[in-house]
């Protein structure tokens, strides 16, 4: 089987409620993205970015994939799929995709504070201040702030390196080293990008596609079925 790599980001989330950072004057519902997603800012207010991430989990929780997430699920049935996600909601999974590598973590997991691969599954949407990790310190969300590694990178990067068909989806490549997992793709794969506001990818043979998710990704999938 043809192996199909996709990395996708808060663009294919967005049609399914889940708001993308940056295209809301860099705020992210209502916060500036560094006062609430940094290790400082758990040092300075934990309870603050503690509420922070269970609003967002609760949205995750009432959130249904939507016609993107299921057509790369449904692509599984020709290919050997993997999605490399930026995402840390759960969509791909509740839509059926089996090889889901979340760079920046899930939010549907808590995480230890002091030891970043300590994570448990949570019972319901809240993480409450006082619950801790075996080793006893405060639990957090699964997520990767700014400032903290990325563990998933080098297998992601592997990932890419042994693509035979490379898809981007939503995402603004601004962040790195999620952006610079394009070139570890071999040049000679065909590569495609599915964003309504193609960002630069420095890439000139990717075949641009500017639509939504929910348009442009079962279009290409039906193609590739075909
Ligand atoms: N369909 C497809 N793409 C869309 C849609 C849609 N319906 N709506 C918006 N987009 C695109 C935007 O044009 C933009 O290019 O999604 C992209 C969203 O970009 P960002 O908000 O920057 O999200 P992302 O690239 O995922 O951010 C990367 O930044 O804050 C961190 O850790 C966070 O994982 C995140 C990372």
């Amino acid at each position: 089987m043809k192996r199909v790599v996709i990395l996708t980001g808060a663009g294919i989330s967005a049609e399914s409620g889940l708001k993308t950072f940056r295209d809301s004057d860099g705020l992210w519902e209502g916060y500036n993205i560094e006062e609430v997603a940094t290790p400082e800012a758990w040092q300075r207010n934990p309870e603050l970015v503690q509420d922070f991430y269970n609003q967002r989990r609760k949205s995750v929780l009432e959130a249904e994939p939507n016609a993107a997430h299921y057509a790369l699920a449904a692509l599984q049935e020709k290919y050997d799929v993997t999605v490399i996600t930026q995402n840390i909601d759960d969509l791909h999974e509740r839509a059926g995709s089996t090889k889901v590598v979340h760079l920046h973590g899930i939010i549907t997991r808590s995480q230890s504070s002091i030891k970043a691969n300590l994570t448990y599954p949570i019972n319901g949407w809240e993480i409450k201040m006082g619950e801790t990790c075996e080793l006893g310190s405060q639990l957090r969300a699964h997520v990767v702030w700014f400032g903290e590694a990325v563990p998933m990178i080098e297998k992601a990067a592997g990932i890419c390196s042994e693509a035979d068909l490379f898809i981007l989806v939503g995402t603004s490549l601004a962040v790195y080293p999620a952006a610079g997992l394009i070139n570890y793709v071999p040049r000679d794969v065909t590569k495609y990008i599915i964003d309504p506001n193609i960002p630069t990818v420095g890439n000139k043979r990717i075949v641009e596609m500017p639509f939504k998710a929910t348009i442009g990704v079962p279009m290409l999938v039906d193609e590739l079925m075909a």
